[in-house]
């Protein structure tokens, strides 16, 4: 895409990454490359862990395993499918790789916003000052059934505020969670900086569990705003824009 800033597709790099910076390292899940002994060590600690292609966007292919009373549970999309063993399981996953690389994350329990599961995204881009601001947050509230919240999986669009407030968190909170949100892009385009050159803008994809602990789920080198547009209040998508032209994006 013909704009100067660096792409990282590779969801395993940036996260080893974002593990090296002890500031940083709490808020990324427990996250491994998957092999068997991989799927079998992330299932004995926890009951539900997300398989996802490690150079994957837009939300396909996310898979969401749960450990049942008997035996595991694959959802993709709405479409579930049950087995009986790990390794049942595992042989299925692997057929779903189809020779890719594939990530297993601890499952973060989304907060929900009448009864649907919502995560955010930090936008944070550098000024031609090379200075890194948070430019926008917003949420993704996610298609009733679906396993991602992606825009192109069905989500919609939320304002920060409205979303959170809407999902039982005080005003408070929200304040300092938007405080905490907004430092925590900063940080990580820092972060990036000292692993490669020519980053102008980041997007974050931050779930909040239900206690309102954030989690970073991965870092996008190359966010999607153009959804904005269709929000009544342009003003996020015009803020973003207005940085964006520094650096020769032009949508
Ligand atoms: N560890 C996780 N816990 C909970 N939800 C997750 C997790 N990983 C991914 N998801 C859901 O799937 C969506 C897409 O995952 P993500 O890692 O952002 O990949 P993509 O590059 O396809 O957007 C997330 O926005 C979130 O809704
Ligand atoms: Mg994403």
């Amino acid at each position: 895409m013909g704009y100067p800033s660096t792409t990282v597709k590779s969801k395993w790099v940036k996260t080893k990454w974002l593990l090296k910076r002890a500031s940083i390292r709490k808020y990324v899940p427990h996250t491994l490359l998957f092999n068997r002994g991989n799927l079998s060590s992330m299932l004995s600690r926890y009951s539900t862990v997300y398989f996802k292609p490690t150079g994957g966007t837009g939300g396909f292919n996310i898979n969401r395993i749960k450990k049942l009373e008997k035996g595991y549970q694959i959802q993709l999309n709405a479409k579930k499918k049950r087995y009986a063993t790990v390794n049942a399981l595992h042989n299925q996953l692997r057929k779903r790789t189809s020779g890719q690389s594939y990530l297993l994350q601890k499952g973060i329990q989304l907060a929900t916003v009448n009864g649907r599961p919502f995560d955010i995204r930090v936008m944070v881009q550098k000024t031609n000052g090379g200075v890194w601001k948070s430019t926008a947050i917003f949420t993704k509230v996610g298609m009733p059934g679906k396993v991602a919240t992606n825009y192109h999986q069905g989500g919609d669009l939320g304002y920060f505020r409205k979303t959170l407030s809407k999902a039982g968190f005080s005003k408070n909170t929200i304040d300092r969670k938007e405080k905490e949100l907004k430092e925590l892009g900063k940080s990580v385009g820092q972060l990036f900086d000292k692993h490669s050159s020519g980053f102008r803008e980041l997007g974050l994809d931050v779930a909040l569990d239900r206690k309102g602990n954030a989690f970073i789920l991965e870092v996008n080198t190359r966010p999607q705003f153009y959804p904005l547009k269709q929000m009544k209040d342009k003003s996020m998508y015009r803020s973003i824009m207005s940085y964006a032209k520094q650096y020769g994006r032009k949508r």
